[in-house]
């Protein structure tokens, strides 16, 4: 094992967990098409070797999704829309613009 500094500045995980109705999940606010506009956004920025977006499997967080978190700064985003990409965007160029 290599124990090493993440190259990125903020790595964004989106949950898209999908329980097909069984009871709530993140996939009903469809996170997955939110996880697609966010790397759209961030490859337009020519942001993809300081951003990752990642798709994540249940954060435990489930009745309070769609959830997306930001680490390391540990900022959870809860009940996200899709209308909400811009808002995340910019905490995004919030964190790239203040990150040493
Ligand atoms: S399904 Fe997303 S946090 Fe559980």
């Amino acid at each position: 094992m290599i124990e090493d500094v993440s190259p990125y500045k903020c790595h964004i995980f989106v949950c898209t967990n999908a329980r097909q109705g069984e009871r709530k999940s993140c996939a009903d606010g469809k996170s997955k098409e939110l996880a697609i506009a966010l790397k759209k956004r961030i490859k337009e920025q020519s942001w993809s070797n300081e951003v990752r977006v990642s798709r994540s499997s249940c954060m435990g967080l489930c009745e309070k999704g769609p959830n997306v978190v930001l680490y390391p700064q540990r900022i959870l985003f809860s009940n996200v829309k899709h209308d909400d990409t811009e808002k995340i965007y910019s905490k995004i160029c919030e964190i790239i613009e203040t990150f040493d």
